[in-house]
């Protein structure tokens, strides 16, 4: 099992498709998954977002896992605790300037724009991936410049352990001019 995680608009559920198709797995769509089973306790207005209902989600997606025969991908922003063995998790990175020219074309506003582009930044869902399922079984991909193809490649390599993946620290890899760029987004907004 393994989950394709990372910020909106890293690519996960393209990626995960595609990935899926070459492993030969089953492939879920998480949110789609929340929306069709309604695992949401209300729709926020101000943030155009359903509030997941986590409890609810764990127990139905647990009970998913044990019926389904064979591997399968998981594309999801939100990471589920699972008490299963074989969970692998695949956080997608990209350069947080290339994510929001990509969020920019979505229906977001400037705020949750803003929130996903800064979290990225710093990391966000990986600390997560890290707190739940531990250093070795979370590996991270940094999608910058990589076509689907390169990137489904090289989440295959990980899942054969033939990678340890990449590492990321966009503070120390961003240029001097992109990092200015960025500070002065998240300054605008506080
Ligand atoms: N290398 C790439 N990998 C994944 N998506 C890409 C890539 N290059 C461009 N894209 C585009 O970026 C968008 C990613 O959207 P999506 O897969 O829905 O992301 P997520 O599920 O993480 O929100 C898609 O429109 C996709 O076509
Ligand atoms: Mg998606």
């Amino acid at each position: 099992m393994v989950f394709i995680a990372g910020t909106p608009g890293v690519g996960k559920t393209t990626i995960g498709k595609h990935l899926a198709r070459t492993l030969k797995a089953k492939f879920l769509d998480l949110p789609e998954y929340v929306k069709q089973e309604k695992l949401y306790t209300r729709y926020d207005r101000a943030r155009r977002a359903y509030v997941v209902d986590e409890r609810r989600l764990k127990k139905r997606l647990s009970k998913f896992l044990e019926l389904i025969e064979g591997d399968i991908v998981i594309a999801t922003h939100l990471l589920v605790p699972l008490n299963k063995s074989g969970v692998r998790v695949i956080v997608l990175r990209l350069n947080p300037l290339a994510l929001l020219s990509r969020l920019k074309r979505r229906n977001y506003t400037q705020n949750k724009l803003f929130e996903n582009v800064e979290a990225e930044f710093l990391g966000v869902t990986c600390h997560e991936a890290v707190e739940l399922y531990g250093m070795r079984r979370v590996k991270q991909i940094d999608t910058t410049g990589l076509d689907v193809g390169r990137t489904v490649r090289k989440c295959v390599l990980i899942i054969k352990n033939r990678s340890k993946g990449d590492d990321i620290d966009w503070m120390r890899s961003l240029r001097g001019e992109e990092l200015d760029k960025l500070l002065k987004i998240f300054a605008s907004l506080r």
